[in-house]
Order: structure tokens, then C-alpha cells, then sequence
């Protein structure tokens, strides 16, 4: 739900030489507004951490690959081009992205043009692990208190047992972690990667948004089986469950089908402490308190 008009956001964004009314989007960490055609400002809420900012600018600098060649992704993803301070206020000047929320183009595109386009919100999630990132343990990327491990699966069993220790459900955090393979090597794992997270023109996906706190270094078949797992509907309500089919009859294609069960319950235990997000938490509860792991 969008906030009202705040009359110090919008003096911060007549400074900026923009308004109110240009907003693009918003999430719980920030609004985008347009600055330009070539650039947006995102406003962090009011007392957000300067560190966090600083990490996930730092990581974004990362995957875009410095001076190295960078793998030729299909699609965009965000770049920080400065970072200021105003009236107490953190402001991220960012380069605009193009391509519109697929949450709502989901509402306006059927048929043919609509299974390609979860053909490639499937294929835009499985290349993730294609940009730039080396670590020696697997686990929390930018997390003030990082949880790594050295084999994936114990960052699994641990993470899992954080967020079931919060709500106090009586999940084996261990079964969970068992449940999934061990990945041959690491990559990057962007960990929210749905609907409302990336940027589509037409039948493509253009952009992926929101690298963050949650992202992490691990093992990359997670994010298109996530990505499949979010189009439930207490997160997208806009798929279908013919949507749910394509994604899985994508997933069977490159031999994923069977981690989605799995995946799916941990992602569930991931999620459950998110208890202000009356959605997503009702989502983690189906999951793993009913026993219906089905994304449709
Ligand atoms: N660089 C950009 N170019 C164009 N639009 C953007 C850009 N960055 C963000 N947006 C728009 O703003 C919306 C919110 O952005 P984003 O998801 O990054 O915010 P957030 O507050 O970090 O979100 P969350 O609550 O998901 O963590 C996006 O859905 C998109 O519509
Ligand atoms: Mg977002």
C-alpha cells in the first residue's frame, strides 16, 4: 500500500528536481522516484542503516563486474551511480531500468505472449548465478550478522532453524536442509526474485531488482525454483495456475522438478519470521504447517 504524501520526502524531492508524482514504485525499504530518463533516486525510509546501504551499493558494484568483462546477461540489473544524505534522509541515485513491474503486467497479457513471459522470468532466475561473485563460505551475503557455513547444507539446517526457532513451529530444520542437494560449487542467489522484483517489456524480462539483505552465496538452482514458488498466490496473486504449470513444465525441462517440494519448504522456513507481512507469512504457513507445498 503506497503512503501518503510526506512534506519533508516531497521538499527533498523538489531539491532533487523532481516530485511526488513521479513515483515508479515502492517497497518496504524505499520509494523510486524518476529523476530523468536515464536516472531515478530511491529514498531509504527514514532511519535505515547508512552501513546497509553502503553493503548492498557495495555488492551492486560487484556483480557489475568492475573491470572484467561481464557475462552477457539478458537482463539489466540495478547500479548505483551516487549515494547522498539529505535532511537526515538517505537518497541512492540510481540508473532507471527499463521495463515496467511484471506484477502488473501480469494483469494485462495472455496466451502466448504470457507463458513466454514466465518462460523467461524462469530463465531471467536461472542466470542470476551467472553474474560475477566468489566467496569462501557459503551463506549471507550483506547481513549486519552474517550466517556462513562451509557446506551448504548446514547454512541450510542453521538459517532454517533461526527463522523456525522465532516462531516457535515445531519443523525439523535438519529434514528440511537434507531434503535438497549439496551444490558442486557457489554462486550468487538473489532469494526474492518474484514478480514484483523484476522488470518486463512486452514478453521479456528486462531488468531484476532488489539484490539485498537476503541474497546470498550458495547454491543457484534456488532461484528459479523460489521463483516458481512465489507464484502462489498469497505472493502473486496475479499468476495463474496455468502460470504455475509453465513454470514447472520449464523447471522439469532442466531437471529441477524435483527440489521444487523441497525448496519450497525451506524457502517457507526462510520466510516465516516476516510475521508483518500477513501474506508471506500465511504463505510460510500453508507451507509448512498445513503440509500444502503446491505453488498454485
Ligand atoms: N532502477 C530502477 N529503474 C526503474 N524503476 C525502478 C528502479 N528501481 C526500482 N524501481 C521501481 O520501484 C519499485 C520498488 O523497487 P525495489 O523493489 O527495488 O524497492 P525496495 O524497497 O527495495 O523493495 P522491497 O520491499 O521489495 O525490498 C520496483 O518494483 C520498480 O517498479
Ligand atoms: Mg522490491
Amino acid at each position: 500500500m503506497r503512503r501518503g504524501v510526506d512534506p519533508a520526502e516531497a521538499e527533498l524531492l523538489a531539491w532533487l528536481g523532481t516530485d511526488p508524482t513521479r513515483l515508479l514504485g515502492e517497497g518496504g525499504e524505499a520509494r523510486v522516484f524518476a529523476l530523468d530518463t536515464a536516472r531515478v533516486v530511491r529514498v531509504h525510509r527514514a532511519g535505515t542503516d547508512p552501513s546497509r546501504v553502503a553493503a548492498r551499493t557495495a555488492l551492486l558494484d560487484e556483480l557489475a563486474g568492475g573491470e572484467c568483462a561481464l557475462p552477457a546477461l539478458p537482463f539489466a540489473i540495478p547500479h548505483v551511480l551516487e549515494v547522498r544524505e539529505r535532511a537526515g534522509r538517505l537518497l541512492s541515485i540510481e540508473a532507471r531500468l527499463p521495463g515496467r513491474d511484471m506484477m502488473q503486467a501480469l494483469d494485462g497479457i495472455r496466451g502466448e505472449a504470457r507463458e513466454a513471459l514466465v518462460r523467461s522470468y524462469l530463465e531471467a532466475a536461472a542466470r542470476v548465478g551467472d553474474l560475477p561473485l566468489l566467496r569462501p563460505t557459503f551463506g549471507d551475503l550483506i547481513a549486519k550478522r552474517p550466517l556462513r557455513r562451509d557446506r551448504f547444507r548446514d547454512y541450510l539446517r542453521d538459517r532454517a532453524a533461526v527463522g523456525l526457532a522465532r516462531v516457535g513451529w515445531d519443523v525439523d530444520p535438519e529434514a528440511l536442509a537434507r531434503a535438497l542437494p549439496e551444490p558442486d560449487r557457489g554462486a550468487l542467489v538473489h532469494m526474492d526474485l518474484f514478480p514484483g522484483n523484476v522488470l518486463v517489456e512486452g514478453e521479456r524480462v528486462t531488468a531484476v531488482l532488489d539484490f539485498s539483505v537476503v541474497s546470498l552465496f550458495g547454491d543457484r538452482r534456488l532461484d528459479p525454483l523460489a521463483a516458481t514458488a512465489y507464484l502462489a498466490p498469497e505472493i502473486t496473486p496475479a499468476a495463474s495456475a496455468r502460470d504455475v504449470r509453465i513454470a514447472r513444465e520449464w523447471l522439469a525441462s532442466r531437471g529441477l522438478g524435483d527440489w521444487l517440494v523441497a525448496a519450497t519448504r525451506w524457502l517457507a522456513a526462510f520466510w516465516c519470521p516476516a510475521v508483518d507481512d500477513a501474506r508471506l507469512h500465511g504463505w510460510c504457513r500453508r507451507i509448512l504447517l498445513q503440509g500444502d507445498s503446491d505453488p498454485a
